[in-house]
């Protein structure tokens, strides 16, 4: 089987990114917010390069103890294949390095895809926020994890 590492972005793939975020979301951030965003590190960015090129991202960022999901995607054609979970398990054991003990994210009601994959990773729904997408009013689920150290560091 493909072994594919997760890497930590930067501008110099902002392009790639930009593009992959036109082809996973209907709204999407512009090559400047996702720069800026890099520029100030108000999140960091995750990547799963293939031959083709980059096949998977999230975007996320962490401050005083909690790490929020801002983005994840995986291009049309290289979905299913576990890239968006690879992604996820490396920001998780990220914030278990950094002591960053809960998260958060938001997604569209209607987004089974994504609801099935953040529920299988423990995350559990707690609350709604109503019409929050401007473009068709659709309701945001808030979703959130406790962060658990791995079972051989509990006490
Ligand atoms: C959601 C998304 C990121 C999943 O990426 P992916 O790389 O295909 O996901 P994975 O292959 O790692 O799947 C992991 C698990 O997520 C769930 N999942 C992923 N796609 C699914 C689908 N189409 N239907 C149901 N469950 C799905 C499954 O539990 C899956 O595990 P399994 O394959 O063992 O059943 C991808 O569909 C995507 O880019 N969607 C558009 C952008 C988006 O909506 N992002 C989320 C914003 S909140």
């Amino acid at each position: 089987m493909q072994t594919v590492a997760c890497e930590l972005l930067g501008q110099d793939d902002v392009d790639a990114v930009t593009e992959l975020e036109g082809l996973c979301f209907r709204t999407r951030w512009t090559r400047e917010q996702i720069l800026l965003g890099l520029a100030r590190h108000a999140y960091r960015i995750l990547g799963v390069r293939g031959k083709g090129g980059l096949v998977a991202y999230v975007a996320f960022s962490t401050i005083a103890g909690e790490m929020e999901i801002m983005n994840i995607g995986t291009r049309p054609g290289h979905r299913r294949r576990g890239h968006a979970a690879r992604l996820l398990t490396t920001v998780l054991d990220i914030c278990r390095r950094e002591d960053v003990e809960t998260g958060f994210l938001e997604v569209r009601r209607s987004n089974a895809p994504a609801i099935d994959l953040y529920e299988k990773f423990g995350f559990t729904q707690v609350g709604v926020r109503k019409n929050y997408y401007p473009d068709n009013n659709e309701d945001a689920l808030l979703y959130r994890l406790d962060i658990r150290p791995p079972a051989d560091d509990a006490i």
